[in-house]
């Protein structure tokens, strides 16, 4: 018997008013469904926007560390589930248990900073110009919020999404992924469970074109969080409207390995961000740009340990590659696979669907000799895929990692303290690593792209701004009027 799951919408469970459903199936064993789900439609969305509205007034006027003490009481019930909710991720989009577990364990400190946020939410105060009166900005919500997260990470962004927009006093509707319905499901019970008001979280699953630019379009939602395909964002933003809009979008994100750089860490560090979520993160370290002097050296190595890895279910701990998350995802990877043979691309390992696999397999692939101008080399694939490429120097190992349209993570190994600093200054990207791969950004520090990855900034102290008004406040006690720039 497949369970079948619903809408919650004003505090209850519910059906859709479309009556349709839609299944889905793990990825690493595609005859084993995990759950009927709610097709959802633009009827629900509007009555999860007309709840979310109703809901707000008195959860804004709920003071910021009351908010706190609902994400705190969360945060408890998901260290309790940990296992269990490890186990679902697993079996519902493929990746291994070491990796959903570090997903809810993200959820989990997200949860315990921005609720830390309650007792800040920090405005400043700064002299006036004027004597006697005082200057100063304070934080508000913006309102109803229309949270649309992606697969990859599917308990740990729709998290960190819901835990900041709450927080910050704004309600809100959560449209996840159709891949991963069922840990959205799960969040949003334990929301229930610790006792959030009825109509301040909403969840509506179904499709995106329909259930997502429903939201989009809806004008009393006054701001969108959005992390997935910067197609989809450029849709966003062209048919929101007048309403903030907070994207994360994708990455093509380069390691550079200098000549001076220790080789074995830098192997390890580009099969970890490389290949780890099967290579299906914004962040992946899709682009290796390696000094031609140690080229060689480099790729026999990383070619030794990528044969290495083993692939299968993520419920299995022997495994260190799960499946792709659906065969959508499976043919595009093959596609990209050759293209790049075909742009003269030289295959080093990999490349094929594992023969006789029943799951979303792809072997964990390493293209060499790319060029920059190489679709393989400029386009993110979002599968296990590295592309690596040569360098004479590291000011042209930076021209190359900008040279893309993305501009999410970037990394380089050296054990010279300038070409570090040089590289930190010059890649176009919202997060520099030395000396580790381009994946782990932790979640008290902003977290965010440049270019086509993105507009915003989320996580840490910047969290809190993707869903507040600021507003300046200006306290005048001279009892007189005071003329500014005049008197
Ligand atoms: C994403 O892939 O959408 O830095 C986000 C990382 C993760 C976040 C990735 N903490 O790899």
């Amino acid at each position: 018997m497949v369970s079948k799951y619903q809408l919650f919408i004003n505090g209850e469970w519910v059906n859709s008013e479309s009556s349709e459903t839609f299944e889905r199936a793990n990825p690493a064993e595609p005859d084993e469904i995990i759950g009927e789900f709610q097709k959802g439609n633009i009827l629900d969305v509007q009555k999860a926007v007309d709840a979310a509205e109703k809901a707000l007034p008195a959860w804004s006027d709920t003071p910021a560390p009351k908010r706190a003490a609902f994400l705190f009481k969360t945060v408890q019930l998901l260290s309790e589930s940990k296992v269990e909710l490890s186990r679902i991720m697993t079996r519902e989009m493929g990746k291994t248990l070491r990796d959903s577990g570090a997903d809810v364990q993200e959820a989990i400190d997200v949860g315990f900073y921005a609720a830390g946020e309650g007792k800040r939410l920090l405005g400043y105060t700064v002299p006036s110009e004027k004597p006697n009166k005082f200057a100063m900005t304070v934080r508000l919500p913006i309102g109803v919020a229309g949270l649309i997260s992606p697969w990859n990470f599917p308990i740990a962004i729709p998290a960190k999404k819901v835990f900041y927009a709450l927080l910050c006093g704004n309600t809100a509707v959560l449209k996840p992924a159709s891949d991963t319905p069922l840990c959205a499901t799960k969040l949003v019970e334990l929301m229930e469970k610790s006792g959030v008001p009825k109509g301040v979280i909403n969840l509506v699953t179904g499709p995106g074109e329909t259930v997502g630019m429903a939201l989009v379009r809806d004008k009393r939602v006054r701001v969108i969080s959005f992390t997935g395909h910067k197609d989809t964002g450029a849709v966003i933003l062209r048919e929101a409207g007048l309403k903030r809009i907070n994207l994360e979008m994708g990455g093509k994100n380069p390691i550079i390995v200098m000549d001076d750089a220790d080789l074995e860490l830098a192997v390890n560090g580009v099969l970890w961000g490389g290949f780890e979520t099967t290579g299906q993160r914004c962040t992946a370290s899709s682009r290796v740009i390696v000094h031609e002097k140690i080229k060689e050296a480099f790729e026999k190595m990383l070619v030794e340990q990528v044969r290495r890895l083993q692939l299968g279910n993520g419920l299995d701990p022997k495994t260190d590659i799960g499946p792709l998350v659906n065969k959508a995802a499976q043919d595009k990877v093959s596609k990209y696979v050759e293209l790049g043979k075909k742009e003269g691309a030289k295959l080093l390992t990999g490349g094929s669907v594992p023969e006789g696999s029943k799951g979303y397999f792809f072997e964990p692939t390493v293209f060499t000799d790319c060029t920059e101008n190489m679709r393989v080399a400029q386009e993110e694939i979002f599968g296990p895929v590295i592309s690596v490429l040569s360098t004479k120097d590291l000011n042209e190992a930076i021209e190359i990692a900008n040279s893309v349209e993305y501009g999410l993570s970037s990394s380089i190994y050296t054990k010279d303290i300038h070409n570090a600093f040089v590289a930190i200054n010059k890649l176009q990207a919202g997060l520099t690593y030395v000396n580790s791969p381009t994946i782990g950004a932790e979640c008290h520090l902003p977290f965010g792209g440049v270019k086509h990855s993105g507009n915003t900034r989320e996580d840490g102290p910047e969290g809190v701004k993707e869903f507040t008004e600021l507003k300046t406040v200006y306290i005048d006690y001279s009892g007189k009027l005071q003329k500014a720039y005049i008197d």
